[in-house]
């Protein structure tokens, strides 16, 4: 290439580099003078942005009926509701228990439960030295008896004064924390039988 066209583009380039250069980073009313403007201007849609394009104005689109986003099926009624086909709150929980399942479920409960219902679940946490309204005990007859769906179901949405945990704790979370509210149920609640016999000297 000749050395004059060469020395020519070389200033063409500078000049377009200069000129691009102009308008970014300084503040003034005018819209900014760029040849080239890159990824700066993208032509897409902003949530409840405006759309000339769907009849209703809007942009953002309603997903199609029965859409079931990644992760969300919750096709398990008992496990996702506490509830059995029929509606009714299920008995017995639909996973099993493990040592794992009560320590996840203990520290949970002490995180969650505990500043109301207290760690025994007597209901004498510190917020009701604070003034909160008391919950009951979960040692009587009545919390013995209630089925695990229905502790699982007062965790996910509250009840009355409780206000619901459904947004903090996971589901499998929640579980956890049926499990040991049993565990701390029967703990207030043993007999010296239910002790195996060779661990029956220690007890006081
Ligand atoms: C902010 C205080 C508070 C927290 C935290 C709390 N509860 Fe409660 N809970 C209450 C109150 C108050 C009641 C009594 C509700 C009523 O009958 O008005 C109650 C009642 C209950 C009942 C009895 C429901 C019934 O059928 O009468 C259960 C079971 C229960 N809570 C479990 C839990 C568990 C499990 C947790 C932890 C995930 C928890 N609570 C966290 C205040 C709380």
């Amino acid at each position: 290439m000749d050395f004059r066209v060469k020395n020519i583009l070389l200033l063409v380039a500078l000049l377009a580099v200069l000129i691009a250069g102009c308008g970014q980073g300084r503040p003034s009313e005018n819209s900014p003078l760029s040849i080239d403007r890159g990824m700066a201007t993208q032509p897409k849609n902003k949530p409840y942005g405006e759309s000339r394009f769907y009849s209703d104005g809007s942009a953002m689109r309603l997903p199609v009926p029965g859409t079931v986003a990644q992760g969300y099926l919750n096709d398990d009624v008992t496990y996702f509701t506490g509830k059995d086909e029929k509606g009714n709150f299920v008995k017995s929980m639909p996973v099993s228990i493990t040592r794992t399942l009560l320590k996840r479920g203990q520290e949970r409960f002490d995180i969650y439960c505990s500043p109301c219902h207290s760690r025994l679940g007597d209901g004498k946490g510190i917020m009701i030295t604070r003034g909160y309204l008391p919950p009951p005990t979960f040692h009587d007859h009545r919390m013995r008896q209630l089925p695990d769906g229905h502790i699982f179901d007062v965790i996910s949405h509250g009840i009355r004064n409780m206000p619901s945990y459904g947004h903090q704790i996971s589901v499998s979370d929640r579980w956890a924390i049926v499990a040991y509210m049993r565990a701390l149920q029967k703990s207030q609640n043993a007999r010296i039988e239910d002790i195996p016999a060779e661990l029956r000297q220690g007890i006081r």
